[in-house]
This record gives structure tokens, sequence and C-alpha cells, in this order.
């Protein structure tokens, strides 16, 4: 597959709130995309630099995001390759970017800020995840809605959560309006489901298919404290040797299955057309040496 012309499709990754998954999704659709053969870059674009620490990059030891934004610097030399999941690159952030604002030239659109790496970075990786800050004003997060094609919203299942969610499709709706007609909602994740939480999830599940029909993923992302235990430790879930057997994983897998197939299915997904995924394309993926088919099989099983 490395050698094709790059997919250089873009996601961002959001939610005006905090704690909701944004990070962790971002890096492990990325992580699990990666291990099936995609070149995936991630961006970190929050100066909380989540994305940067779960991947186990001291905050303040490289330029990145920042100097993305601000200056010629190229996407190759901003590029973070050692100790990454596999397949997977990252620019990493650092608090200074919150002071973005003051570094740009006053006349230039704030908006348009991602424009010219992302559009370098499309020619380089199939995959490029923008995972932004939890603020819908930030520049970096409406550089990001103004520049990506699709958008991931991320949320954990919580009576609160609908009123974020319904804040969040707003913000869409405009960032379309005004910016960017291109950006479409590729789904909603559901992330840290308390499989006793039934009622509530079911809930959610039912306002998301009333107000983005064919927009719910199958699949959803389980609680479990394995998640923030590596999350702690700065690497993945998928760095694990035994990451056949840890389920949330497995998760991820299958959730990677299904952004694949509808990216790569715009119009008809679009036009809520598109058929179901095969997962037994991602078996074949996943049958090498070490590799999680028959685990796999076991979670499609069980869901
Ligand atoms: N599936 C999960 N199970 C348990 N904890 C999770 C899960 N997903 C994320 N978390 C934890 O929830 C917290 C917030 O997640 P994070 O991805 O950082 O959200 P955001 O980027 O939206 O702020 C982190 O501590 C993370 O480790
Ligand atoms: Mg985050």
């Amino acid at each position: 597959m490395n050698q094709e012309k790059p997919l250089g499709i873009t996601i961002a990754v959001g939610n005006q709130k905090g704690g909701v998954g944004k990070t962790t999704n971002s890096i492990h659709l990325a992580a699990a995309l990666g291990l099936r053969g995609y070149r995936c870059l991630v961006i970190d674009l929050d100066p909380a630099a989540g994305a940067t620490k779960h991947l186990g990059i001291p905050v303040n030891s490289f330029a990145g995001s920042l100097e993305l934004m601000s200056t010629e610097e190229s996407v190759e030399n901003l590029v973070v390759s050692d100790n990454m999941p596999t397949g997977v690159h990252l620019i990493p952030s650092r608090p200074q970017l919150s002071e973005l604002d003051g570094l740009l030239s006053k006349f230039a659109d704030r908006t348009k800020t991602l424009d010219r790496p992302i559009a370098r970075t499309r020619q380089v990786y199939d995959f490029i995840f923008l995972d932004t800050a939890p603020s819908a004003a930030a520049i970096t997060t409406v550089a990001a809605y103004s520049t990506a094609e699709w958008f991931v919203l991320s949320a954990f299942p919580h009576p609160l959560s609908l009123a974020g969610l319904n804040e969040a499709l707003r913000d869409i709706a405009d960032v379309r309006k005004h910016r960017n007609p291109n950006l479409e909602i590729l789904g909603v994740v559901f992330a840290n489901v308390d499989g006793r939480a039934t009622r509530l999830r079911s809930q959610l599940e039912t306002v998301v298919q009333e107000v983005l029909p064919g927009r719910q993923f199958e699949t959803s992302i389980s609680q479990a404290v394995i998640v923030p235990q590596t999350s702690g430790q700065g690497t993945t879930l998928f760095q694990r040797d035994n990451y056949a057997d840890i389920g949330v994983a497995m998760q991820y897998l299958r959730l990677s299955a299904e952004v694949e197939h509808r990216v790569t299915h715009r119009e008809p997904f679009l036009a809520g057309r598109l058929g179901p995924v095969d997962y037994g394309h991602l078996f074949d993926a996943t049958k090498a040496p070490g590799g999680c088919a028959d685990e796999l099989k076991k979670t499609a099983a069980n869901s």
C-alpha cells in the first residue's frame, strides 16, 4: 500500500468540551490505521499538548504545531517519528501554542493558517488527524475546522452530553455556512462507555440517530482503566505486546474499519447509500504473525 498515492484524508477530532476522548480517539484511530498499513499523522493543536504527552514526547522538547502555523518551516522538519506507534507520526504541541495569535501577522487570515501545511501533508499521509483544543473559538480549532473535510465528534455518554452535542453540531453547521462547505460529519464516537449505563447510552444514540441519521458508528469504546494507565505511560494500547487481548484496542480496530469504509466511499456515505463494513477485510489485514484476526472475530461475535 505504501507505494500508492497517499489518500490525504484530513479528519478534525473535536468537541468544545474537555475530557471527552478527543485525544484518545485521535491517537488510537491513527494507531489502528497505522497497524493496518496506512501512513498516519497526528497534529496536536491543543496547547495542553494531550496528544504529545500521550505519545510519550516531553513537552517543550520539539518545535511543532506552533511553527507549523506561524512559520514557513516544512512539515518534514516538524514531524516526530521515533518511538511512535507503527505507521504514526506526530507534530507535537506545547503551551506556547496559546500565543499563536500574537505571532501571526495582523493581516493574515487566521482561519487559513493550516491550509498550506495540510496541502503538503495530504501528499505524504493517508490519514491526518487534527486533535483540537476544548474551545471552538481557539484559532487552532477554527483553522482545523476550516481545512478538514471530515469531523469526528467525540463524546462520553453522560446526562450532560446532550447540550454539548447540540452545541458542537451548531458550530459545525456554522463552519459549513461561513468557512468550509466541504466539512462533513464522519460520525460520533461514544467512548468511556460504562456497560451498565445502557439506558443513557441508548437515549444518546437515539438523539444522534435523529439529528444525524446514519452518522452513528456501530462500534463504541468501553470504559477501561487500561486506557488512562497507558496514556499516563506515554504510549498507546497498540504498543503493548498483548494488544490483541485488550478489548478496547480491538474496538478501536473495528472503529478504524468504519472510518476507512466511510472516507473511501464519501459520496454514497453522504447520500445514505453506503453498505455495511466488511470486517473480513480487516481480519485479512491483521493476519500477519502477531496479528489479531482471531481476537477480532471474537469481539465481532460478541457485539
Ligand atoms: N475508554 C476509556 N476508558 C477510560 N478512560 C478513558 C477512556 N477514553 C479516555 N479516557 C480518559 O478520559 C480522560 C479524557 O480523555 P481525553 O482523550 O484526554 O479527552 P479530551 O482530549 O477530549 O480532553 C483521559 O484521562 C483519558 O485517559
Ligand atoms: Mg485532548
